[in-house]
């Protein structure tokens, strides 16, 4: 698999069975958002780790509209080359971690769309989520996240990383994690390679043509 991707990376070349592929993606899209260094230390993290191929996936270089396709991404009838880019970019994936912030008391809203967008190339795939914020650490949002990845297939871990009063650990730019968040993130990490390995049957018997 050679194309590039959403953040402009080249393409994970070296997906397998035995070292399957994992997509870190940051849901925030504003200026300014502290999601990209969350989402650099996750995805740095998860190399560092080994099991898997990391790519990471910007939301905001993703670039998708507001859901403009006509038809219910179950018939994969995409219309719109953002659509089909997109189809392609989480196909390849085989697990996901996603960093999310948490926007009045809930999710942020290019997550849920990205999520919308699609439909078999989400299901039976094992998410893992890295919330971050003030007290609450982002922790409402992952919440209401779940009820929609669900609905997907998507298999949400309890294992998660929640970062509380996450501006405080940010020097230039740069996440500096604490040995907490480190150890929670390679229990996540151990935990999705596991859960991937262990759907990867399931995907395989349910995938349409094409996909
Ligand atoms: C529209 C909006 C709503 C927010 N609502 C909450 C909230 O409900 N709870 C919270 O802890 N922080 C909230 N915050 C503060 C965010 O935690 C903080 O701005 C964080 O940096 C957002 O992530 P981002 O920078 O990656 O977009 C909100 C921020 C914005 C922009």
């Amino acid at each position: 698999m050679t194309s590039p991707t959403p953040d402009g990376e080249p393409g994970a070349s070296g997906a397998t069975a035995e070292r399957p592929l994992l997509q870190v993606v940051i849901a925030s899209t504003r200026p300014g958002r502290i999601g990209m260094p969350v989402g650099r230390w996750a995805s740095e993290h998860a190399r560092a780790h080994g099991a898997f191929e990391v790519e990471l996936v910007d939301l905001l270089k993703v670039g998708l509209p507001m859901m403009d396709e006509p038809n219910h991404p179950r018939l994969a009838q995409y219309t719109k080359e953002h659509t089909k880019a997109w189809s392609a970019t989480v196909s390849r994936a085989d697990a996901f971690v996603f960093v999310v912030p948490e926007y009045n008391y809930g999710c942020a809203p290019a997550i849920v769309n990205a999520l919308d967008y699609l439909y078999h190339e989400w299901t039976y795939k094992p998410v893992g989520f890295v919330s971050y914020g003030g007290v609450s650490a982002g922790t409402r949002g992952v919440q209401m996240l779940k009820q929609v990845v669900t609905t997907l297939k998507l298999v949400a871990l309890p294992e998660a990383v929640s970062i509380p009063f996450v501006q405080q650990l940010l020097e230039d730019g740069v996440l500096r994690a604490n040995e907490v968040m480190d150890e929670a993130m390679t229990t996540l990490l151990d935990e999705l390679v596991r859960w991937a390995g262990a759907l990867r049957p399931l995907r395989a018997a349910s995938a349409p043509a094409g996909l």
